[in-house]
């Protein structure tokens, strides 16, 4: 089966390309790497070859139409405007007074902005030519691009994310408990979900257990980060930091001496002219750990949660859940993931359509969102309120409304007011030649 790679020449497509080749099933037979920066691709193309040295087929191209013939599974992991757009999302946001994060707030907005267009000129090809297919989607902000996807593509694109698998991992660890044995309540959008219940074969929930104990909540890295989890009765994405500190972290973001995106734009860079001058993997891999490290440090030491936990036998990380379902769906072997679907009645707060994240029975039919209990109360309003602006990108995307994307700023929780939503769309669009469709 042929896997297509859209950002093939993206900084983790050999952790992917890793994963597979310790697929003893080769799910997988042939990999087709596609990107728009053939330099990229080629120095990926080189890294592989010295992860596999040939085990696993690879080929690379800059022609989407070939990329897409013949596959399987299309994996979409693009950054449209690069990191150059991260670094004016991150930037632009800072200077109006709110948080540019990637995928969260007015940076996230930006980057949807940009990512939803390309994603749907994708998703078209995909229809035309690879209609069998399944997408993956990784593209972020991913559940807002699933969301878009799926209005072309249906139940066949699937979005992913790392965080929530890593969170239950850490929670299930910390319980002493296997995932097998437990049912898990996580539900929520993408960068935005809640843990609230696992529950065993007696139908005990042994959440509380945890939350009620200090010393072991502070064994995992949620519980360090946030203060109030047992009030909450829930243990929170990572992400939500960003909503319940938002004045610290907007702070911690200020002061520290680079943003995320700055930062990793000089280290890719490095990155790439050393994987070309010098031994691909070491430099690559180098790199990664050091990415790794560095991974929501300003959220780590506002907190004093410390050291990123690294625990490279555990089979976390996005290409662990890009293998899981491409497994369960190609080999038809059911499995139990935290998916990025559409609701079709999972949360009763939103409609059927709204791409939620949730938990998912994946067999060769599809993944299928499982029932969960209601979201916490104190989850609701934040949910609806980041559905709805989710829903105004979409709008401004279709229309080419500066508008819309407008109140899709003033809509989001972290920017909550139109003046400011204004000045916002309006710096990105001087800044990023992607956004000049908002007129
Ligand atoms: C996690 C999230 C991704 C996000 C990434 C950012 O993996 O799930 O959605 O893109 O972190 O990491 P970075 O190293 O780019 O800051
Ligand atoms: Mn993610």
């Amino acid at each position: 089966m042929q896997l297509t790679i859209l950002g093939g020449g993206g900084f983790r497509v050999p952790l992917v390309y890793r994963a597979l080749l310790a697929d003893q099933e080769r799910t997988i037979s042939e990999v087709v790497l596609y990107d728009v920066d053939a330099g990229r691709l080629d120095a990926i193309r080189r890294v592989l070859a010295a992860l596999g040295g040939g085990a696993l087929p690879v080929r690379a191209t800059t022609d989407l139409d070939e990329a897409l013939t013949g596959a399987a599974f299309v994996f979409s992991a693009i950054r449209v405007g690069g990191l150059r757009g991260r670094v004016v999302d991150e930037r632009v946001a800072l200077a109006a007074g709110v948080l540019g994060q990637e995928t969260v707030g007015a940076g996230g907005i930006a980057y949807g902005l940009r990512s939803v267009p390309e994603s749907l000129r994708i998703a078209d090809r995909v229809a035309a030519l690879a209609p069998d297919a399944w997408l993956i989607n990784f593209t972020n902000p991913a559940g807002l691009v699933t969301e878009a996807m799926s209005g072309l593509l249906g139940d066949r694109v699937i979005g992913i994310c790392d965080s929530p698998t890593g969170l239950v991992d850490r929670v299930l660890k910390a319980l002493r408990v296997t995932p097998d044995r437990v049912r898990i309540d996580y539900a929520g959008l993408n960068h935005l979900g809640w843990l609230y219940g696992v529950h065993d074969a007696a139908g005990r929930d042994l959440l509380p257990g945890l939350l009620a104990d200090e010393p072991l909540l502070q064994t995992i890295e949620e519980g360090r980060l946030f203060g109030n989890l047992r009030e909450l009765g829930a243990v929170p994405n990572e992400y939500l930091h960003y909503y319940y500190d938002p004045a610290g972290t907007l702070d911690a973001v200020r002061s520290a001496p680079q943003t995320r995106g700055a930062f990793l734009r000089e280290q890719q860079e490095r990155c790439y002219h050393e994987i070309a001058a010098r031994e691909p993997l070491e430099a690559w891999r180098d790199a990664w750990r050091e990415r790794e490290a560095t991974y929501m440090s300003e959220n780590r030491s506002l907190t004093g949660a410390g050291e990123r936990e690294q625990d490279e036998s555990r089979p976390a990380g996005y290409e662990g859940v890009a293998l899981a379902v491409m497994r369960a769906l190609a080999r038809d072997e059911p499995a139990t993931l935290i998916l990025d679907v559409r609701n079709r009645g999972t949360l009763s707060i939103l409609d059927d359509d709204a791409v939620v994240e949730v938990p998912c029975r994946v067999d060769a039919r599809g993944a299928a969102p499982l029932p969960v209990a209601p979201l916490p109360g104190h989850a609701v309003d934040l949910v609806r309120a980041v559905k709805a602006t989710d829903r105004l990108i979409l709008a401004a995307v279709a229309t080419g409304s500066r508008d819309a994307a407008v109140r899709a700023m003033a809509t989001h929780p972290l920017v909550g007011d139109p003046e400011i939503g204004a000045r916002l769309v309006d710096a990105y669009r001087a800044e990023l030649p992607e956004l000049a469709y908002l007129t």
